[in-house]
């Protein structure tokens, strides 16, 4: 590596990020991106409009408090407005998460495989990063995630639904492990995917009772919006104002802000398309098993098919030749809910191999 610059060492250390891959064009075939767990159907009506409306003067710097949006997301989740944070995106939520937690000579545990950016994060901040195996049927294991722990530890990851492999955390499961962590180590619950899940703990509940618990949010999935990059955190006030320290003003455009409210504001539609997702997900996955594909419980707008490396790339290979995208991971491919044209060409790849 070039050394003309005083750059940190520890850059050299980073696991890249590897956003999906778009879809490889095939002739005569529509391409589908079923590699970036994106909400293949569009925002609510009216959404879209209320973003362009609201981004009509862009020489104007959005409120950097986002006040209307904060009270909004407080009043459906019956929180304190001081106890919602909002970002661009779930991301920047867990980036300042970690920001207030890490530094070198602390340690960060989470599951693995879930989410990528969470060894970039800790890299990032020089922290020792402590990955926890997933159990064989891709649910956290907590005993391995509670012993992980010591006093060098300042931030729990957990992800429910898990991406990529699928299952939630149960509410046992998530009062066990809290019972167990110092309440002074803060655990982050990222829930970017909740509105798919069939059944999840009930983390707001979960919070009244562990004030270090704190919820990871987004606009991105289920609201359809991740192109316009807002999301928010749920965190006692003392943590979500260390967190508002460390976030870049004015992150989340007017624009963005706009649309997560008229959004909000129609939850419960957004609910109902969140279930049609699913209701194909779940059929997407039954259909899969009964090829004899390996397929965790899946509860977020995606399945996940364990599979040796050399499977996994012949996989990949093969859907890209029906010109749809999947995501190949450490154990496997991960498919994204997309239009049932596409899923019935992963179904024929599957069943082809
Ligand atoms: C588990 C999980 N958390 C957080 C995010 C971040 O989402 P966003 O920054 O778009 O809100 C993602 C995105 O794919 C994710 O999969």
């Amino acid at each position: 590596m070039s050394k003309r610059f005083q750059l940190r060492d520890a850059l050299a250390e980073f696991p890249p990020y590897v956003p999906g891959k778009p879809p490889v064009a095939s002739p005569g075939l529509t391409p589908y991106k079923l590699s970036s767990n994106e909400n293949h159907l569009p925002p609510l009506p009216g959404v879209v409009e209320s973003a362009a409306s609201a981004s009509a003067i862009p020489g104007n710097y959005p409120d950097p408090t986002a006040a209307a949006l904060v009270a909004d997301i407080a009043s459906h989740l019956d929180v304190e407005p001081a106890e919602v944070v909002p970002g661009a995106g779930a991301s920047e939520v867990l980036t300042a998460l970690t920001n207030i937690t890490l530094e070198a000579g602390t340690s960060v545990v989470y599951p693995w495989p879930s989410f990528e950016m969470y060894p970039i994060l800790a890299s990032a901040r020089g922290a020792e990063k402590r990955p926890v195996d997933l159990l064989e049927d891709g649910r956290h294991d907590f005993a391995g995630l509670a012993a992980a722990i010591d006093d060098t530890t300042r931030l729990v990851l957990l992800c429910s639904p898990n991406n990529p492999t699928g299952p939630t955390i149960t509410d046992a499961e998530l009062e066990g492990f809290l019972a167990e962590v110092p309440e002074s180590v803060i655990v982050v619950l990222d829930e970017a995917y909740l509105e798919f899940a069939t059944e999840a703990a009930d983390s707001l509940a979960a919070r009244a009772k562990h004030p270090n618990l704190v919820l990871a949010r987004t606009f991105s999935k289920a609201h359809g919006l991740a192109g316009l990059r807002v999301g928010y955190g749920i965190a006692d006030a003392e943590i979500a104002s260390a967190m508002r320290q460390v976030i870049a003003p004015f992150s989340v455009t007017a624009g963005a802000q706009a649309a997560a409210r008229e959004s909000l504001a129609r939850v419960d539609e957004v609910a109902v398309r969140a279930k049609e997702v699913a209701a194909v997900r779940d059929r997407f996955a039954h259909d899969l098993r009964e090829l004899g594909l390996s397929v965790p419980d899946a509860q977020g707008n995606y399945v996940w098919i364990a599979l040796d490396p050399e499977a996994a790339v012949a996989f990949e290979g093969e859907c890209a030749k029906q010109a749809v995208a999947v995501r190949r991971l450490q154990g496997g491919v991960r498919v994204s809910i997309g239009p049932d044209e596409a899923l019935e060409r992963v179904l024929k790849v599957a069943a082809s191999l």
